[in-house]
Formats: structure tokens, C-alpha cells, sequence
């Protein structure tokens, strides 16, 4: 089975584990550019705002293309418990991932992640879910949280 990891990140946490999570399941993994810059405090006004009014990013192109994978995993931080603009531009368009199995991850600091999944799920309806993970403070406990990021990879192999 062909896979990726496709992820956004600000500051890195989803980096961390979505690299985890790729290197242990043998998977392609790349980050989703966002042609607006989210860094500094500014950029986290930006964010959530933008995240709440639910704008859909500008993207720069994905490398990969999606046709040749049959399991694409999707990482992003929550946002105001909102997925992230880069992630409503990736599913923009929802046939690029019909009929492949999905799996849906999130990092966070503490609250709003089963409302990110969800709102992230219900831009797929034409996708089968197979799986949600979420990650608690990723930037605190990072060791842990790559062990979980393992073990989660570990089970969807199996699954
Ligand atoms: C604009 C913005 C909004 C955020 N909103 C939430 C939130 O609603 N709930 C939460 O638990 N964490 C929230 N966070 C924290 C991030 O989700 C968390 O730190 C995440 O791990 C960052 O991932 P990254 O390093 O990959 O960007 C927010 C961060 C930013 C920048």
C-alpha cells in the first residue's frame, strides 16, 4: 500500500510527529505551504482569525501527486478548533481523495481538537476515515508524543 504524509505546520509540532509517523510506516511524507506567512505574533492573530472566518489558503503546489497513494495521512495544529486554511485548500477539492483511505491527526495545546477532526472529516464525506489521532503538547512533551506518534503508526499497519 502506497502512503503519504501530508502536513501543515507553524512552529514544527506537527512536523515532529508527522515525520515519526512517516518514517514509521515507510510513507512519503510532505509539508503543505501555505503562501501566507502564520509566523510571529502577528501571524497567530492572523490565524485564528482566519481559521474561524474559515478561509481557504492559497497553496504553493504539492509535489507529490495524489493519484499513485491509496492511504494519505493528514496532520495539521488546531486553529480556534478549526482546521487550518492550508488543510481547507488541500481539501478544496475532495475528489482528489475519494476512495482512499484517510487518516486525520491533529496537535494541540489543550482544547478543540475533536471539533478540528470533525469539521476536517466533514470535508471528505467522500473519503473512508480510518482513523483520528490527537496529539496533547507536542512542543512540551515531545518525546512522549513521538512514542505515541509511533505507536499510532504502528497500529494503523496492522489495521
Ligand atoms: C492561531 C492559533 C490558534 C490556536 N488555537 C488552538 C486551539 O483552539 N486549541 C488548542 O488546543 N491549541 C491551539 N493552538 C495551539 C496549536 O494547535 C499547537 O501549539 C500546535 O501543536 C502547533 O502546531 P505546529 O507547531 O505544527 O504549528 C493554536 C495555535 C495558533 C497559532
Amino acid at each position: 500500500m502506497k502512503t503519504l504524509v501530508l502536513y501543515y505546520t507553524r512552529t514544527g509540532n506537527t512536523r515532529r510527529i508527522s515525520e515519526m509517523v512517516a518514517c514509521t510506516l515507510s510513507a512519503d511524507c510532505e509539508p503543505i505551504l501555505d503562501d501566507r506567512d502564520y509566523s510571529g505574533a502577528l501571524g497567530y492573530i492572523a490565524g485564528g482569525r482566519d481559521a474561524l472566518r474559515k478561509k481557504v489558503a492559497t497553496l504553493r503546489p504539492l509535489r507529490a501527486s495524489l493519484s499513485i497513494y491509496d492511504f494519505i495521512l493528514i496532520g495539521q495544529p488546531v486553529w480556534a478548533a478549526q482546521p487550518v486554511p492550508a488543510v481547507r485548500a488541500l481539501l478544496h477539492n475532495p475528489l482528489a481523495f475519494a476512495n482512499k483511505a484517510i487518516a486525520l491527526f491533529v496537535t494541540y495545546d489543550g482544547a478543540g481538537d475533536q471539533m478540528c477532526l470533525a469539521r476536517t472529516a466533514e470535508l471528505l464525506q467522500q473519503s473512508r476515515i480510518i482513523a483520528q489521532k490527537s496529539f496533547l503538547r507536542v512542543g512540551r512533551k515531545p518525546i512522549e508524543n513521538e512514542a505515541l506518534a509511533r505507536a499510532w503508526a504502528e497500529e494503523l499497519k496492522k489495521s
